[in-house]
């Protein structure tokens, strides 16, 4: 079964492949006319809002075309650190973009209490459906940037799995054993309950 994902980050839509293919989804980036969507993200309180606002907005965008009829999904997530209330979590993508990595470690400097934790909701609409999962994955802000692979803060976050290895230091197979996104995409695919999964 074909899942058409809608995001412009094309790092989702690859781990999304290697965490929904083995249980017999097809994920393919949604391209409406060779372009991805541009969904606005709503200012809102919680990632599962936003999530179901961009799906909503992407339902309305394949309304009508060759995609009308096919699962549509839609994935949000962020990085809540304890120790500051749970920021920068819905505002994750700003934050990294404005003071980025450096600036995070910068604001938990001298900081005992380093837990952290990465959540995602996957929304996915199909038949007329909306279905929602949340994937959390639980572990601590590293003291520095460690690693390559992945993105986004993976190089500043530990999860409690690792023995002390950011998550850009692990392989994507190791990655998706036990990230939020993968825990929230199984999710949404156990919903599915498709007789052909
Ligand atoms: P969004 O879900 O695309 O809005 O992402 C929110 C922010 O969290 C962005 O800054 C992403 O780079 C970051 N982010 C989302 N998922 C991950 C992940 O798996 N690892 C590291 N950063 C992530």
């Amino acid at each position: 079964m074909r899942v058409l994902f809608a995001t412009g980050n094309q790092n989702k839509v690859t781990e999304a492949s290697g965490i929904l293919s083995p249980l017999g989804f097809v994920v393919e980036q949604l391209l409406i006319g060779g372009q991805v969507p541009d969904l606005v993200e709503p200012q809102a309180e919680g990632i599962e809002e936003i999530a179901i606002s961009k799906l909503e907005q992407a339902v309305s965008l394949i309304m009508g075309t060759e995609f009308e009829n096919e699962a549509l999904l839609v994935e949000d997530s962020g990085l809540f650190i304890y120790s500051l209330s749970g920021f920068p979590g819905p505002y994750s993508s700003f934050v990294q973009e404005t003071i980025g990595l450096s600036g995070v470690l910068s604001l938990m400097s001298g900081e005992k209490d380093r837990g952290a934790e990465f959540r995602a909701v996957a929304a996915l609409s199909f038949q007329g459906n909306i279905m929602t999962s949340t994937g959390i994955c639980r572990g601590s802000i590293s003291e520095k940037i460690s690693g390559d692979s992945g993105f986004g803060y993976d190089p500043i976050f530990i999860p409690e799995e690792t023995n002390g290895r950011t998550c850009a230091q692990l392989s994507p197979d190791e990655k998706s054993l036990i990230s939020h996104r993968s825990f929230a995409l199984k999710g949404v695919s156990e919903l599915l309950n498709l007789p052909s999964k």
